[in-house]
């Protein structure tokens, strides 16, 4: 069985440490950041074949996965049932974690569709800003033209499918690296080389495929769901409504707002199904009394509570005396963390603001984007950055033992489904219920 040992992921948790150090270093500088350069019915017998039909994101096209696993998945599905309440109910199996053509129907179902988190404002923040990212098998790029109108395009020049551009930065048009097509900042083809010749063709009809982009806030959100015209930059109240529901307001009140400086990115490869690291923020703070003392006393874990809302759970605690002894605290006296359904997660705290997206990679690894924000008063406190970020990377250290432990586990023939502690784990049961009405929708 594959997996690592404790040895090498505190190897792997010191050079990752190393990374961040120079990552925060370049943004402390004002470096410009190089990111990652960086289907309605039950399923059932009558209609299996829709499982083989995987959507394309580009328009009027459908790829057929003709995958036999792809079939295993409905099977999978109805043994998590969402109608039996969290103090009876059973966790979802393990092969929602393990098995890939699970994965595949949550792309499909998931992350195709709705709004999703891809970045954030101060990235596209000028005209000509540029940043590139993958969802699924969903290459994208993000950028603002020389008027400041915002765009978002498959990341897929229309000749021969090559990826257009790759990480960030600034540019004034897309040239294609392999045969130098060239496209606007707007999408649209503007040369075609060496097209001597060539019959049937309109560069008119040949711009960049276009996606849904909106903003919220500090946030940049993508919609790939391609049955919904994706020609303007959807107002941010209604996306702001589709994403967060009845919490916008919430969020939005408590200090999630563009008023926070930027600080860096730290990004971990984990050896786990998106979902474990998800289920690890949601149990209601279970763990971190066993598993992050450091942290455990920067907060009144007594004060811990879960309020779930359509597509979002928002947990909350009181920051406790400190975590350490002298004057430094980065928790504040509350702290707020809010899970936006499928794998957006924005904590609040103190000063601090920093956001995690978790991009499934395979069906046991994901990547997990951290993004750091403080309030503009700190922003040149680097003493208090660089403590602030050595205490996270500890928690996420420890998180990431925790989460590839229960990958191994989840992998092992000693288990199938697990319990709920109904109690503090409501946002978790909340979080595959709606998996599994996405799923079965
Ligand atoms: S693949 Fe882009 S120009 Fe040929």
């Amino acid at each position: 069985m594959k997996g690592v040992d404790t040895q090498s992921a505190r190897k792997r948790a010191q050079n990752l440490s190393d990374k961040g150090s120079s990552i925060n270093m370049a943004i402390i500088f004002n470096v410009p950041l190089s990111s990652s350069s960086s289907s309605r019915s039950k399923f059932n017998s009558r209609n299996s074949h829709i499982l083989f039909q995987k959507r394309c994101p580009f328009p009027n096209r459908t790829i057929v996965n003709s995958s036999s696993a792809a079939g295993k998945a409905p099977t999978l599905l109805h043994k998590f049932n969402p109608r039996i309440p969290v103090e009876q109910a059973l966790t979802p199996p393990s092969s929602w974690y393990t098995d890939p053509s699970f994965l595949a129907l949550e792309l499909d179902r998931v992350f195709y569709r709705g709004w999703q988190a891809v970045g954030y404002t101060e990235q596209i923040k000028n005209p000509r800003d540029f940043f590139t990212g993958r969802l699924g098998n969903v290459e994208f790029v993000v950028c603002r033209d020389n008027n400041g109108k915002l765009h978002a395009f498959h990341n897929v020049c229309r000749h021969h499918a090559s990826l257009l551009a790759y990480g960030s930065g600034q540019k004034s048009c897309f040239v294609c690296p392999y045969h130098a097509w060239t496209y606007g900042l707007d999408g649209a083809l503007l040369k075609a080389t060496r097209i001597t010749g060539i019959k049937d063709f309109s560069i008119n009809e040949f711009g960049l495929i276009p996606l849904r982009i909106a903003t919220w806030g500090p946030f940049v959100l993508l919609n790939i769901n391609n049955d919904v015209s994706p020609q303007h930059e959807a107002d941010s109240k209604i996306v702001g409504k589709e994403w967060l529901g009845s919490s916008s307001d919430i969020l939005s009140n408590g200090g999630i707002d563009t008023s926070l400086s930027y600080v860096c990115r730290r990004e971990y490869t984990i050896e786990c199904n998106w979902k474990v690291f998800c289920d690890n923020y949601l149990d209601g703070g279970y763990h971190v009394p066993y598993a992050h003392k450091g942290l455990a006393s920067g907060l009144k874990l007594e004060s811990y509570s879960t309020t779930t809302f359509e597509r979002v759970s928002i947990q909350s605690c009181e920051g406790g005396p400190g975590e350490s002894e002298d004057d430094f605290d980065r928790l504040g006296t509350k702290a707020l963390y809010a899970f936006i359904y499928p794998n957006f997660m924005i904590n609040r705290y103190g000063p601090w603001m920093d956001t995690n997206l978790v991009l499934p990679l395979g069906p046991r690894t994901c990547k997990v984007v951290f993004d750091y924000f403080l309030e503009a008063s700190l922003k040149d406190d680097k003493a208090f950055i660089e403590r602030s970020l050595e205490d996270s990377e500890r928690v996420q250290m420890e998180d990431i033992i925790l989460c590839e432990g229960v990958q191994r586990g989840l992998e092992s023939p000693a288990y199938c489904s697990g319990r709920y502690a109904p109690t503090v784990e409501m946002a978790m049961h909340h979080f595959h219920c709606l998996l599994h009405e996405n799923l079965t929708k």
